[in-house]
């Protein structure tokens, strides 16, 4: 059962509120979206800007009616510069003033800009990323147009840092979150079976039985190891499906009950790693084969490989 507890500090909205509060807790990037047409060459900041597909490339920014959005249907091109940690003052002014009242790209001091190579438009220079787009679609959502570009150049810079606008600031990124995930040493032999396991996978996702019987648990040959009853899933399949015909596989017919938890690790031996999660199941015992090739413990065995699995139970 899932308990949903209210915490002090969350606070629920309706009404008016949800307009005032909502759009402040995304946390986003910040585009300058340039554009160059009868209304002129200009520079628009829109935190509304993402990638919305891989292959081809396209790129979305939800923008209202406004000079960037005029030069845009007019020569159905845009670049999309996704401003760095060091820009806020340039993402001010780019979403402080419109087109219809300054030349915001003549502000002496302000944008440095270079000529796009594949569109007619000014890019702007120091941003982690500069794409020069042409129109895919124009279409209304909401309050604003969605306009969506194909990418046809780009260009990075992996030294710079992306701003992150939320609640209304600016900010910078702190620091990469830790994976959280537990190191577990293993063998060599171990680490070629796991490996085999994942079958390419960046991340060997699997699924693991915990069968018990009389306050015994079940374990199975693992190399010259032991372990609970372990299966790889495939992409996409069933991961109930998955460790009941494994158990099958095994010699025992059992009852998947429920889910017990998720273990997300890391593999080393001496010279790589793999990433693993594997949700380990309570399976009830309905009965056992002949051919059933496991053991009933009451410990783990000393050289049982994942241990802590057994931790679960
Ligand atoms: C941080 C920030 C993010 C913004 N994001 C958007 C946005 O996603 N879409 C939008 O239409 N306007 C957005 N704006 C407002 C426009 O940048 C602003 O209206 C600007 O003046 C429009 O430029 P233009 O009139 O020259 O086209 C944002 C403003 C700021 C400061």
């Amino acid at each position: 059962m899932i308990i949903f507890r209210q915490t002090y500090h969350a606070r629920t909205m309706v009404g008016s509120e949800i307009q005032e509060n909502v759009h402040r807790h995304f946390a986003t990037t910040v585009g300058l979206i340039t554009t160059n047409g009868r209304h002129g060459p200009n520079v628009m900041a829109a935190e509304w800007t993402m990638q919305v597909s891989y292959d081809p490339m396209l790129v979305a920014v939800f923008v209202h009616d406004s000079p960037t959005l005029w030069n845009i249907k007019e020569t159905r091109v845009f670049g999309v510069n996704i401003s760095s940690d060091g820009q806020s003052g340039l993402v001010n002014v780019a979403g402080g003033y419109s087109g219809t009242e300054i030349q915001k790209l003549e502000i002496p001091g302000t944008f440095k800009t270079y000529r796009a190579k594949r569109i007619d438009v000014p890019m702007i220079e120091g941003c982690v990323l500069d794409a020069e787009c042409k129109v895919k679609s124009i279409s209304k959502v909401g309050d604003h147009v969605m306009v969506i570009g194909e990418v046809l150049r780009a260009r990075f810079d992996e030294s710079r840092k992306p701003l992150i606008y939320t609640r209304g600031n600016y900010w910078k990124l702190a620091g990469k979150i830790p994976s959280g995930r537990k190191t577990i040493r293993i063998t060599k032999s171990q680490m070629a079976e796991f490996k085999r396991m994942a079958a390419g996978q960046f991340v060997l996702k699997a699924a693991a039985a915990m069968v018990r019987k009389d306050s015994k648990t079940l374990f199975v040959r693992f190399g010259r190891s032991w372990t609970i009853p372990l299966v790889a899933v495939d992409r996409g399949k069933d991961y109930k499906s998955a460790i009941r015909a494994h158990l099958e596989s095994v010699g025992i017919d059992a009852k998947v009950v429920k889910m017990l938890g998720i273990e997300r690790s890391v593999f080393k031996d001496n010279k790589s790693s793999l990433r693993a999660n594997i949700i380990v199941f309570e399976c009830k015992l309905k009965s056992v084969r002949g051919s059933f090739a496991g053991n009933w413990l009451g410990e783990p065995p000393r050289n049982t490989v994942l241990k802590s699995l057994v931790r679960f139970a």
